[in-house]
């Protein structure tokens, strides 16, 4: 029943699923100095790197990786703010266990710089979402939202800070759905089975 979170920097996500509860038995960076580390060494969870900077190939890397993350068999591997794009050969070893917390509404604004590039759209809602991961970037089933309205006086750091307290509530609540068996998906769309089904979206400040 337990979890990997594959982390490249922060952690803050990787510390909101820990302090959730939740049965993280490790967490790896691909950055040997990830601050983010250290929230995992706090609670005594194991805590390692995997360099990529120390293999020739994206894939020789990725199968490091995943010998580090099948030591502990997990049954869902958690990416939380990992900066390395996968290919569809380490996305496939993990099918339907895969996760991914990204800093936008998707599908809109895929890949990096989300919160600017949010403004200079100038779209009024924001938000996050958490989706199984497929082999296209940052467009994988969609399982849980949360949206913030967009202030007229917002820059790329206040918009980010009230994003991310959302995200710290999303992620928990998705990796809870699929340990206790509640997500379903179907032709590309996840449903949650159960009471709570309304949380698919939440509404922030
Ligand atoms: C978060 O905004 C997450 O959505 C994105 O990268 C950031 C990671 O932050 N994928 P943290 O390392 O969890 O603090």
């Amino acid at each position: 029943m337990s979890v990997v979170v594959l982390i490249s920097g922060r952690g803050s996500n990787l510390r909101a699923l820990i302090e959730a509860g939740l049965p993280v038995r490790a967490a790896i960076s691909n950055e040997p100095g990830a601050p983010g580390l250290a929230h995992a060494a706090a609670a005594g969870i194991p805590a390692r790197a995997v360099a990529h900077r120390d293999f020739a190939t994206r894939e020789a890397f990725e199968a490091a990786l995943a010998r580090a993350v099948d030591e502990y068999a997990p049954r869902l591997v958690a990416l939380a703010g990992f900066m390395r794009v996968l290919t569809a050969g380490f996305v496939a070893r993990y099918a339907g266990r895969l996760m991914n917390i990204h800093p936008s509404l998707l599908p809109a604004f895929p890949g990096l710089d989300t919160h600017r590039r949010a403004l200079a759209a100038g779209v009024k809602v924001h938000g996050c979402t958490v989706h199984f991961v497929t082999a296209e970037l940052d467009r994988g089933p969609i399982i849980v939202q949360a949206a913030v309205a967009v202030r007229p006086d917002d820059t790329e750091e206040t918009l980010a800070a009230r994003v991310l307290r959302e995200e710290h509530r999303i992620y928990p609540l998705a990796v809870r759905w699929f340990l206790e068996d509640r997500l379903e998906l179907a032709d590309g769309v996840v449903r949650v089975r159960g009471g709570d089904a309304q949380a698919y979206f939440a509404c922030g400040a």
